[in-house]
């Protein structure tokens, strides 16, 4: 049973008043939560890591970075290191979210060695995949995923895989209007854990978390956790506020109930 995630990435909100803010009202709206169960994230920007790091120290909410660099140290303007992350008290990165590879020009090839770096220093990646409206239309979406989950994770050994979070996050269902159809996604995931089962073995796809983002929220996001392959939200607006991540971590941690239930029964029939 993969243990479930409920993520979000801030991008460009929240300095370091407004993450304190943010820590403190979500650890009250978390108090009647049971999510004993489930991984919860928040990725917020930099300046704010070390401040929302401490906020959350006391709370079961761990603090990521939104990217990084594959070195650790050395001439390299206005970047941030792995050693930088986990002593500003991360315990993720994400990696590879489609704005970097689309405003900033990242590759895959470069998503490789950060996959790398993050982890033999110990940071959990979150590592974005996912197709164009283009590649969709052309029917390429599971050739793409492949290219670039094969292209990410090159030169991992196959028991280091699960200790990666593979994000599937359409780029046309980023900051748009609705999340992708359940039976999209369905399809996707599957696809997602084929990819992985051929190229690392049957345990590491069955190990490996595969969660969901794309204009997720706390309506449309029961359904998506419904599918067997999808474990876990990565959420961005409707997890900008602490109430919204609030009733995310709900909707994940009951998912989380209802998938042990099922997979009780499944063992006991
Ligand atoms: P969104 O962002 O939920 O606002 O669509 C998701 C993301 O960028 O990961």
């Amino acid at each position: 049973m993969r243990r479930l995630v409920a993520g979000t990435g801030w991008k460009m909100n929240n300095g370091i008043a407004d993450s304190i803010r943010y820590a403190e009202e979500l650890k009250a709206r978390m108090r009647p939560i049971d999510a004993s169960a489930i991984d919860v994230c928040v990725l917020p920007p930099f300046t704010s890591l070390s401040a929302a790091a401490q906020a959350f120290a006391d709370s079961p909410v761990a603090v990521g970075g939104q990217n990084m660099h594959w070195e650790d140290d050395g001439s390299w303007t206005g970047e941030i290191s792995a050693p930088m992350l986990l002593e500003a008290g991360c315990r993720y990165v994400e990696l590879a979210h489609s704005e970097r590879l689309l405003r900033f020009g990242e590759t895959y090839a470069q998503v490789r060695r950060k996959v790398d770096k993050a982890m033999s220093a110990g940071l959990t990646p979150i590592l974005c995949l996912g197709e164009t409206a283009r590649e969709k239309a052309e029917g390429r979406a599971d050739q793409v995923l492949a290219e670039q989950t094969l292209t990410s994770l090159g030169g991992q050994p196959d028991d280091r895989v699960p200790g990666i979070i593979l994000a599937y996050e359409p780029r046309w269902a980023i900051g748009a209007a609705e999340a992708a159809p359940p039976g999209y996604v369905e399809e996707r995931h599957r696809a997602l854990r084929a990819i992985l089962r051929e190229h690392h073995g049957r345990e590491a796809a069955e190990r490996t978390r595969i969660i969901y983002g794309g204009s997720v929220t706390p309506e449309n996001g029961r359904p998506i956790l419904d599918i067997e392959d999808v474990d876990g939200l990565f959420v961005g607006r409707a997890a900008w506020k602490p109430e919204g991540f609030a009733r995310i971590i709900e909707l994940v941690a009951d998912a989380a109930r209802r998938k042990a239930l099922d997979v009780a029964r499944t063992d006991g029939g």
